[in-house]
């Protein structure tokens, strides 16, 4: 059970830059190998991602900082350890590291040893990642039975994922439909093609963003992609509402100064009560049935206004950042009523699972995602999903680093349906 070696390495997330890559091995044998993604449009308050801000490699961005962090100092402190005390180990690197944003250690080192434990550990138990998941952290009985994530795909994306496209950041396919997550898969992506014909026929470029949406230039305004979305799930055949719906993440801190929302598409400015109508009347007009951040991180004040007055439910994401604490204070001044969780976010696994829990007490739901720019081929989002009893995953509709969460969840509902017959 003991660990034997860490290893750290850096490797190429999405959008070519350098990410962390670490292995993990114990005394009998078994590895587990984690690799870290980070975001675009990090939210303020999230876990620092240390880069090495050397200008001559990858314009400041390599990670080997990170990688000798984990080879030396993390290395010395947790090779030794039992591989099953993941609460342990992970308290250990955050007191180690000493700071409220991991910026000592940074977050990408931490996290990429706290996920390789997790998984070497799972290796050791001869579990699957989710199995082993709901075992370390007693989050569920063994025989429970397991309710999958549906996929929630974004179809159109502006903000700092794309140049020339929407002020808001992600216009995304929300399945609603009870069926096989197989079945979902494909009914995602026949609406993503379906939406493809759609933009051509209207002249619109298909050239895709940062996460394999779409990033249509010069679009004329902020709610021609609901119509569009709209018309595509019953171009491919489908039932608004029944199977699928339009989820929406604002991103809305990029868009806000001086207290002000602005919407350069439009050439408007918006004050937090007008941007709430504006959503609501988009509301009543397109199937849209869940949204997050549709305003500022740093406008906690209106959250509340726009939850009370929202008839369906509000995300936090920037507002919250995978943080306990953050997450606590949204829940008391209802702020927010679910969460979408980011495994860097937060910094290790036992702090993302917290953030999931405290969800599950109060009957909010999660929502764990993929990060826009710097992802990796690392599917450990969809098993949280699944161990944790997530109700959707937002992640892109293409792109390698993508697709393979989707085939991660296909690949769990095999293994389930194998194991329930
Ligand atoms: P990011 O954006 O990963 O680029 O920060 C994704 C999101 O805001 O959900
Ligand atoms: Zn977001």
């Amino acid at each position: 059970m003991k660990i034997s070696k860490i290893n750290a390495r850096e490797i190429l997330a999405s959008g070519g830059e350098p990410s962390l890559e670490v292995d993990v091995t114990l005394e009998s044998g078994a590895m587990g190998r984690a690799s870290v993604s980070y975001g675009v449009s990090a939210g303020s308050k999230e876990a620092f991602v240390l880069v090495d801000e050397d200008k001559k490699r990858y314009n400041g961005k390599g990670m080997l900082k990170a990688v000798a962090n984990v080879n030396d100092k993390i290395a010395a402190m947790v090779v030794g350890q039992n591989v099953l005390e993941q609460r342990k180990i992970d308290q250990m690197m955050i007191d180690a590291d000493g700071t409220e944003n991991k910026s000592n250690l940074g977050a990408n080192a931490i996290l990429g040893v706290s996920m390789a434990v997790c998984r070497a550990a799972a290796a050791e138990e001869k579990l699957e990642l989710y199995q082993y998941l709901r075992q370390a952290y007693q989050i569920a009985d063994k025989s429970a039975r397991y309710t999958l994530p549906k996929p929630l795909a974004v179809f159109i994306e502006g903000g700092k994922h794309a140049d020339n496209s929407t002020d808001l950041q992600e216009y995304i396919l929300a399945v609603t439909k009870e069926q096989s997550a197989r079945e979902n898969v494909r009914m995602m992506e026949e609406c993503y093609k379906a939406l493809k014909k759609i933009l051509k026929q209207r002249n619109l470029s298909t050239n895709v963003g940062n996460e394999g949406a779409f990033a249509p230039e010069d679009i004329a305004n902020n709610e021609l992609p609901l119509e569009l979305i709209t018309e595509a799930i019953s171009a491919a055949g489908y039932k608004i509402y029944d199977d699928a719906g339009i989820y929406i993440d604002a991103a809305a801190s990029e868009f806000y100064k001086d207290g002000k929302y602005h919407l350069a598409t439009e050439n408007k400015v918006l004050t937090a009560e007008e941007l709430i109508e504006l959503y609501l009347s988009w509301q009543k007009k397109y199937p849209i049935i869940c949204w997050e951040d549709m305003l500022s991180e740093f406008d906690w004040e209106h959250w509340p206004i726009l939850l009370a007055r929202s008839p369906i439910p509000l995300v936090a994401d920037d507002l919250t950042v995978t943080n306990v604490k953050l997450w606590q204070k949204a829940i008391d001044m209802k702020a927010a009523n679910a969460i979408l969780i980011k495994l860097n976010q937060a910094g290790t696994v036992t702090e993302t699972v917290d953030c999931c829990l405290l969800a599950n007490k109060y009957n909010y739901f999660t929502v764990p995602s993929h990060r826009g720019g710097g992802e990796t081929n690392d599917s450990f989002l969809v098993d949280l999903a699944a161990a944790v009893g997530s109700k959707w995953i937002k992640v892109g509709p293409s792109r390698g680093e993508r697709v393979a969460k989707y085939n991660r969840l296909m690949e769990i509902e095999e293994e389930l349906n194998y194991s329930n017959s």
